[in-house]
């Protein structure tokens, strides 16, 4: 597992979710009231980036179908979704934010 530096404090200052790539992962990065999460970018039900859709208490909502996911745990949210969503664990150090992933 290894820590990657995916964006700053700042890349989020003005929105809620933002999608990046990481050890050849694309990442979905979030900030919610009580802290920054990151998932898995990619919709479990199809090709959709959930970085292009919108967060709803503590729900990203899919662009494609607005399946719902629960960002914290990545517990997809009822139909059309059945899948959970992959988490990464987040830190976040004087402004740099860090997602670990495996390889
Ligand atoms: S692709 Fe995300 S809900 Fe269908």
């Amino acid at each position: 597992m290894t820590w990657h530096h995916v964006a700053d404090t700042a890349d989020l200052a003005g929105c809620e979710v933002i999608g990046r790539e990481a050890g050849g992962r694309r990442i979905a990065l979030y900030r919610l009231d009580d802290g920054y999460f990151a998932t898995s970018d990619l919709c479990t039900h199809g090709n959709a980036l959930l970085s292009g859709g919108a967060v709803v208490e503590g729900y990203i909502e899919c662009p494609a179908h607005f399946g719902l996911f629960a960002i914290r745990t990545g517990k997809a949210g009822g139909a059309p979704v059945t899948r959970d969503l992959q988490t990464f664990p987040v830190r976040v150090a004087e402004g740099r934010i860090e997602v670990e992933i495996e390889g």
